[in-house]
């Protein structure tokens, strides 16, 4: 007896026709045409069932704060990040964990399963960090959050930056982050990321930095950054978030550059949404897109996870928490338009992202954890193509979101009929 069978499901491999039975909170079995009761039983009918989506780049201590206490006029990330310095003054604990707690409810029910959010260091009072904390035991059973102390202002920029910093890693944040770029010199930048390095590495931590967010080709903070991974033995354990410059560098540049990265195994986290909106603000036309080299970061190996970075923030009006919208706009603007491409595009914000985030028992395989999502599509293109209806959403072998399928009922000629999205 099992507490959960779906039946009939395609699987993100494209296998087909596939049961996947579960018990105590875990996967049990994944075959065809399992002989077996289960207390719930969900008929896929054919449609693509997935393990969670999964977003490595967020800022939880901002969203849903749009408009408060202005709009972002310019729509720059200067703007954004004065604007955010603004708001982090008025804001209280309470609020910020009202709408990070929001927003979790809307992620989960749009098969979110876990999120890598940073959260602002650059205040003495850390607000940001004690609401994000509340936020990660309470959202626990339903999101895996990891927290990145972010020192927005710039480590070394701002007085008292790594003070807090150690302050919010003393009370339980996860990784350490950086924004070399933001520092006041390069060298200034490239001296952060190696004492923030450092500090990953003497507390056993994970690092994730905004790196290189910028239009700027000589931006060489990714250099230093897998530079620094080699130096102190960080490989695997480092992701280098944005890297938008390597957009605009030399060619020649750049071919040396992602050997390097290789040789540290950096993990990359472009944001396609957020950076296609905010990078080139600066050019007249042509105006560059400003979005990494993921296909060359790919093909030498790398792992690269998409991110959606902001909902209704400061940085971005838009966004809801649709992890295939920024799968679309990744898969667009990186121009991967081949069926291989669209489906890696699926894998990037799922797998790639879950590797990324170290997520323990990620999968659909018997002993992963039995967490899952219906999506309305017949395959991984399909799901970005529709950006598909989360149909359910499966959390520990339970239900804990439904919702019915997308569809219209026309009537053109007197005969009603049903079209389905
Ligand atoms: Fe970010």
């Amino acid at each position: 007896m099992f507490d959960l069978i779906i039946r009939n499901a395609t699987l993100a491999d494209d296998r087909t026709g596939m049961d996947v039975a579960c018990r105590d909170g875990r996967i049990v079995a994944v075959e065809r045409a399992i002989e077996a009761e289960a207390g719930e039983t969900i008929d896929a009918d054919g449609c693509l069932l997935s393990p969670p989506f999964v977003d490595p780049h967020f800022h939880m201590d901002a969203t849903l704060s749009l408009g408060t206490p202005r709009m972002n006029v310019s729509g720059t990330l200067l703007e954004g990040i004065a604007l955010w310095g603004e708001l982090k003054t008025i804001q209280t604990v309470e609020e910020i964990a009202e709408r990070a707690l929001k927003y979790c409810e809307l992620a989960a029910a749009m098969g979110i399963g876990a999120i890598r959010s940073h959260v602002d260091v650059c205040d003495d009072t850390l607000k940001g960090v004690e609401a994000l904390l509340h936020v990660r035991r309470e959202v626990a059973p339903y999101i895996e959050l990891q927290l990145v102390a972010f020192p927005q202002d710039g480590v070394l920029r701002d007085p008292t930056a790594k003070q807090n910093l150690i302050r919010a890693l003393d009370m339980g944040v996860d990784i350490v982050g950086g924004i070399p770029h933001f520092e006041r010199t390069m060298e200034q930048g490239a001296e952060s990321v190696r004492l923030l390095c450092e500090i990953a590495a003497e507390r056993g931590l994970m690092v994730d930095m905004h790196c290189d967010e910028s239009d700027d080709p000589h931006s060489r903070h990714i250099e230093t950054l897998a530079f620094e991974t080699e130096r102190l033995g960080l490989q695997g354990r480092v992701a280098g978030s944005h890297l938008t410059s390597m957009h605009s560098m030399d060619n020649y540049y750049v071919s040396k550059l992602i050997a390097l990265m290789a040789e540290a195994d950096i993990r990359v986290i472009p944001n396609p949404l957020i950076n296609i909106m905010l990078q080139g603000r600066h050019d007249s036309y042509p105006k560059r897109r400003g979005q990494t080299r993921v296909r060359e970061l790919r093909d030498a190996g790398l792992a690269v996870g998409f991110g959606s970075d902001c909902v209704k923030d400061p940085w971005y009006s838009l966004g809801r928490a649709d992890m295939l919208d920024v799968a679309f706009m990744g898969l667009h603007v990186g121009q991967l338009s081949s069926r291989a491409d669209m489906a890696w595009c699926f894998d990037a914000v799922t797998r790639n992202s879950a590797q990324i985030m170290g997520l323990e028992g990620y999968g659909i395989e018997p002993g992963c954890r039995a967490d899952m999502v219906l999506l309305q599509a017949s395959d991984r293109i399909e799901a970005i193509r529709l950006r598909a209806h989360r149909l359910a959403v499966i959390r520990a072998g339970r239900v804990i979101s439904r919702s019915r399928p997308a569809e219209a009922t026309m009537n053109l000629s007197g005969q009603e009929k049903t079209l389905r999205f």
